[in-house]
Parts: C-alpha cells; sequence; structure tokens
C-alpha cells in the first residue's frame, strides 16, 4: 500500500484560515457551540477553534460510520451524544468530510429536534460526486475527486488519522 499525497498540510491550513475568519464574523455577539464528530473531525475541529477569534462551546458527538470497510452502509448510529445543553445556542457541526451526505444529513436532523438557535455545518474536505442526500454544507473545505483518502483525521481500518496531510491511499 502506498500514500500519495493530495491536499498538503499548508493547503489545509489556509482553507481553516479563511474558514475560522468567516466563523468569526458570522457569529460576532452570538453564543457558539462547536460540535465536532468523531473520530474523523478531531483534527479539524482543533485547528479551526485555535483560529477561531471568539469565545465558542466545544463539544463532541459520536456516530458509527463505515467500520473497517471503505463502503458507506447507509445506517447512521449515535454512539455518543453532546454533553452540552444545545438549546437556545448556535451550533456548528465540524466534520471531516462529506461523502454520501447521510451522516451529516442525519446530524443536521438530529440538532434540529434539540432546539438550536441554528444548526449549520463546516465540512474540510467534499466528494461532491459521491453524494446521494441533499444537504447544504454552510461552509465548504476543499473539494476532492472519488478517491479515498486519509490522514488529518480521516483512517483507512483505524489508522492514518494523525497524517499531517490527506492522502489517496493507493494498493500495491
Ligand atoms: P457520508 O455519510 O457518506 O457523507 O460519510 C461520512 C463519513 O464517512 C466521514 O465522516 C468519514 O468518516 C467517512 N469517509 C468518507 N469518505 C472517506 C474517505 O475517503 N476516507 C476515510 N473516511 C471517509
Ligand atoms: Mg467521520
Amino acid at each position: 500500500m502506498r500514500l500519495n499525497v493530495l491536499i498538503t498540510k499548508e493547503q489545509l491550513e489556509k482553507k481553516t484560515e479563511e474558514i475560522a475568519d468567516a466563523i468569526t464574523r458570522d457569529y460576532n455577539g452570538k453564543e457558539l457551540v462547536l460540535v465536532g464528530v468523531l473520530k474523523g473531525g478531531f483534527i479539524y475541529l482543533s485547528d479551526l477553534a485555535r483560529k477561531i477569534k471568539m469565545d465558542v462551546d466545544i463539544d463532541f458527538i459520536s456516530v458509527s460510520s463505515y467500520g473497517n470497510s471503505t463502503e458507506s452502509t447507509g445506517v447512521v448510529k449515535i454512539i455518543k451524544d453532546v454533553d452540552t445543553d444545545v438549546g437556545g445556542k448556535h451550533v456548528l457541526i465540524v466534520e471531516d468530510i462529506i461523502d454520501t451526505g447521510l451522516t451529516l444529513k442525519y446530524l443536521k436532523e438530529l440538532f434540529s429536534t434539540k432546539g438550536c438557535a441554528s444548526v449549520k455545518i463546516a465540512a474540510i474536505l467534499d466528494k461532491p460526486e459521491r453524494r446521494k442526500v441533499d444537504i447544504k454544507v454552510d461552509y465548504p473545505g476543499i473539494q476532492i475527486p472519488d478517491m479515498f483518502v486519509v490522514g488529518y483525521g480521516l483512517d483507512y481500518a483505524g489508522k492514518y488519522r494523525n497524517l499531517p496531510d490527506v492522502c489517496v491511499v493507493e494498493q500495491t
């Protein structure tokens, strides 16, 4: 197996900075809760949070994903919900990638039932060709082709989340 760099850490950092600036502008004076989607969203959330120039609350939600396969099952299960009372607050869901869109559509609907002031989405990567459901990413990141990638939070069978760049897995 070989790993080829697709998106460099510099590209990720530049995009994250742009998005953090937009978030700082848009949520000025509001109560914002960043909700990272575990496990993949933890790196992006930590980078994004440090570039946002206002007070924020931080929480995490954990959902079932692909297991050890590279194909979506379409089934989303909550493994850990947020602890924060998000009622009346502005929620920004922070995800590593939007692929089919099933996970984020489910999460957006889940938060809509919690009485939040608003629910928006930030995903650092996007595979538009793979979309199965119509869902809007409010803070879009970097579009990539239909390839399985790892690094910057994304895993293959639990590994490679800690790679600083986003890499394509090439089976050899
Ligand atoms: P969706 O529900 O199909 O949009 O998938 C979202 C989740 O699938 C992401 O949060 C990732 O955990 C995982 N995923 C999608 N594409 C990839 C990939 O290329 N590499 C690793 N994980 C991925
Ligand atoms: Mg994920």
